[in-house]
């Protein structure tokens, strides 16, 4: 528990056909062939009979609510299914989880359906974390909902769950604990990230944070300067 695993590799190569297996927890009946064992064991048969006993949460790449009740009922309903006890205090805590990770603040009378694609991600990852309460959550792609990626694996390390990242993103690939690589529909090899990787991603971070500020820059209606453009350059001057 407390893992953060990457799965990379060029698209088509299967990524996501190995999360849907796993959380579908796969007997030789989806298109991979493939059997899914938990430490060499195959799964109980509770986990895929009894909802309830499920341990895996999939945010998939293509989100959509199906449900169009205000964002408060919604997390209401589903922290009472759960059997939560603090109804109130999960709802703000799950609301302000989401909101650390979008742009625009989601408000617990919006619609479901009427959220961004952004807020859509972020309100199921916090969900899933908060009151799903699933021990593994498997995530596909977080990167191209434009939620702040970095903020987001700080925030779900607080968590002990097992968090399984498909990504095309290398400062989330270096930033977990260990990333398989994909080809060809199989899992090729698997790096356990190192030292020096550290050091790299630590690199890499300046690099994406001025990324990250002419985007913020740019959102916010900010045109860029020479005199912007290189302070912010200047950020990057190598400390090495
Ligand atoms: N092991 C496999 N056996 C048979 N078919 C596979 C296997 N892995 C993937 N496929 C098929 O290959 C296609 C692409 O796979 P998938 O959508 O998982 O790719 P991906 O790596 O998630 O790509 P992207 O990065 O674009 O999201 C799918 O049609 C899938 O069914
Ligand atoms: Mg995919």
């Amino acid at each position: 528990m407390g893992d953060i695993i990457s799965i990379v590799g060029p698209t088509g190569c299967g990524k996501t056909t190995l999360i849907n297996d796993i959380e579908l927890f796969a007997t030789k009946n989806t298109p991979s062939e493939r059997t899914i064992l938990i430490n060499d064991e195959p799964v109980p048969e509770d986990f895929t009979f009894d909802p309830s006993k499920h341990p895996i949460a999939l945010i998939s790449q293509h989100t959509n609510f199906l449900s169009d009740l205000p964002v408060g009922d919604f997390l209401r309903i589903h922290a009472k299914v759960r059997g939560a006890d603090n109804v109130d205090t999960i709802i703000e805590e799950t609301l302000d989880f989401a909101n650390q990770l979008t742009g625009e603040s989601i408000n617990r009378l919006t619609g479901m359906t009427e959220l961004s694609g952004g807020q859509t991600r972020s309100l199921l990852i916090a969900d899933a974390v908060i009151i799903g309460n699933s021990p593994i959550i498997l995530l596909d792609e977080i990167e191209n909902a434009g939620i702040h990626r970095t903020k987001a694996l700080e925030l779900l390390k607080k968590y002990d769950k097992i968090f399984v990242f498909v990504t095309h993103d290398s400062r989330i690939a270096l930033l977990s604990d260990f990333r398989i690589i994909m080809k060809n529909g199989s899992m090729e090899k698997m790096i356990i990230t190192g030292p020096e990787e550290r050091r790299a991603a630590m690199e890499l971070k300046k690099i994406d944070d001025v990324m990250l500020e002419f985007r913020r820059l740019i959102r916010a209606g900010e045109e860029i300067t020479d005199e912007i453009f290189n302070s912010q350059i200047k950020n990057l001057a190598y400390s090495n």
